[in-house]
């Protein structure tokens, strides 16, 4: 326990949540130390090493002394491969002056908040959601709003919620936009973010388009709004190379915005972190203009495995799970299993973690760690090979069996009671 101090903490850091994932994760090491064979689904990791030119071009980038201060927007010539990464993926014609780097996507999060928001003002955000939007928002005594994506839209966010939300809301300030979706795999058509971009155009509201998985989409193909008429004036689009270039570690992304908007948030950047690190850019540069083809090839394999995981998840009585339209989790409604038992899916997912075998377990996440919205499914990332996550759908159906061990899980921990 932390010792107690005469120094309280602020109000804000008093109620911080933070991403369970990490939590998960933590029991689940624990667990291997001991000894157990945990199947890995917790966390939104890429299993693959880092993308293949990275680790080179930081090495030489380190031999040539790029170990000092960066520009706080970053690099010229990462910015400048942002920007072309920009026009060839998603037509979107933008020049390094509307990139800005920083450590991964999250941190844009709250860069964005400090840009755009004030305190009071209202933030929609679709649900079940990425778990540290609502600190960032909270950060900056704003209000988070929510809108649910629901299993029968296919998890797409739905303009009327914006609608609402922009009509009523005493104060709307700004969108958050997460396509595809962490948890749910819902991406956003064209015909949506046409519709959303009608609803803000002119308007004084931001959005904040979350974009880490944008080159995980399996139906259709990624669209982002700032490729839209005006849009690059009132949205900010985050991508990062934690996915699709398996660089979770290296902390390194950047967001594409007008020059205006980028401006400033190189500013906040200089307040904040004042820059990334130079030989992590270099390695950003290198798998930008190397490593093309290694990443689809990579895409193809987090698609293969999706397609087979969901399959064997819906071979399992009361298990339901929709193809994602995108991204590498599959978000399996177990809420038959849930109501039978019950027991929250947190639970289910503590259950099969901890309790299901004494020997073996599965790691994955209750959708309650991503908003109550998520509560009767589970997030199952297919970090792991082909033939485990099969064994670990397998272990799945034995586990959600015994209705009696969950029940004795359940008189253990009763906080997880539905
Ligand atoms: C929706 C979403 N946003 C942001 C992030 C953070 O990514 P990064 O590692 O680039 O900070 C993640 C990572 O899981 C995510 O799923």
């Amino acid at each position: 326990m932390p010792s107690a101090s005469s120094v309280t903490f602020s109000r804000f850091a008093s109620g911080v949540t933070t991403e369970s994932a990490f939590d998960v994760l933590a029991v689940a090491k624990k667990l291997i130390s001991q000894g157990k064979d945990v199947f890995e689904l917790e966390i939104g990791d890429s299993p693959f090493p880092s993308s293949p030119s990275a680790i080179p071009a930081a090495k030489a980038a380190m031999d040539a002394g790029e170990c000092r201060y960066a520009p706080s927007a970053g690099l010229p010539e990462l910015r400048a491969a942002a920007a072309k990464y920009m026009a060839d993926e998603y037509g979107v014609q933008v020049t390094a002056e509307n990139v800005v780097v920083g450590p991964g996507a999250k941190n844009f999060e709250q860069l964005f908040m400090e840009c755009f928001v004030d305190p009071g003002d209202g933030v929609l955000v679709f649900t079940p959601h990425f778990p540290t939007y609502p600190p960032n928002i909270a950060r900056r005594g704003a209000r988070m709003v929510t809108a649910v994506l629901s299993e029968e839209n296919q998890f797409r966010p739905q303009m009327r919620d914006v609608k609402r939300f922009l009509a009523s809301d005493p104060s709307p300030k700004a969108i958050v936009l997460n396509t595809p979706n962490n948890p749910t795999g819902g991406v956003a058509t064209r015909d949506d973010l046409v519709a959303l971009a009608e609803l803000v155009r002119g308007r004084d509201i931001a959005i904040f388009s979350d974009e880490p998985y944008d080159r995980m989409v399996w139906t259709g193909k990624h669209e982002t709004p700032i490729a839209l008429p005006g849009m690059l004036d009132q949205c900010v689009s985050a991508y990062t190379m934690s996915k699709s270039y398996s660089m979770s570690g290296w902390r390194l992304g950047f967001a594409v915005s007008s020059q205006r908007n980028i401006q400033m948030l190189g500013k906040l950047t200089n307040t904040s972190i004042s820059c990334v690190s130079p030989f992590t850019q270099r390695a950003g540069i290198a798998v930008l203009e190397h490593d093309h083809d290694s990443r689809e090839n990579r895409m193809r394999q987090f698609h293969d495995r999706l397609v087979k995981l969901v399959e064997q998840l819906n071979a399992i009585d009361g298990v339901r799970c929709l193809m994602p339209a995108g991204a590498f989790y599959a978000f399996a409604n177990v809420s038959e299993i849930c109501r039978v038992n019950k027991i929250r899916s947190q639970g289910l997912a503590m259950y099969l973690l901890e309790e299901a075998d004494p020997k073996t377990g599965v790691a994955c996440l209750g959708g309650e760690c991503f908003g109550e919205a998520g509560q009767g499914f589970l997030r199952l990332s297919v970090a792991e090979p082909p033939d485990r996550l099969e064994s670990a759908a397998k272990f799945m159906q034995q586990a959600f069996a015994h209705g009696d061990r969950i029940a004795g899980y359940l008189a253990k921990n009763p906080q997880y009671r539905l």
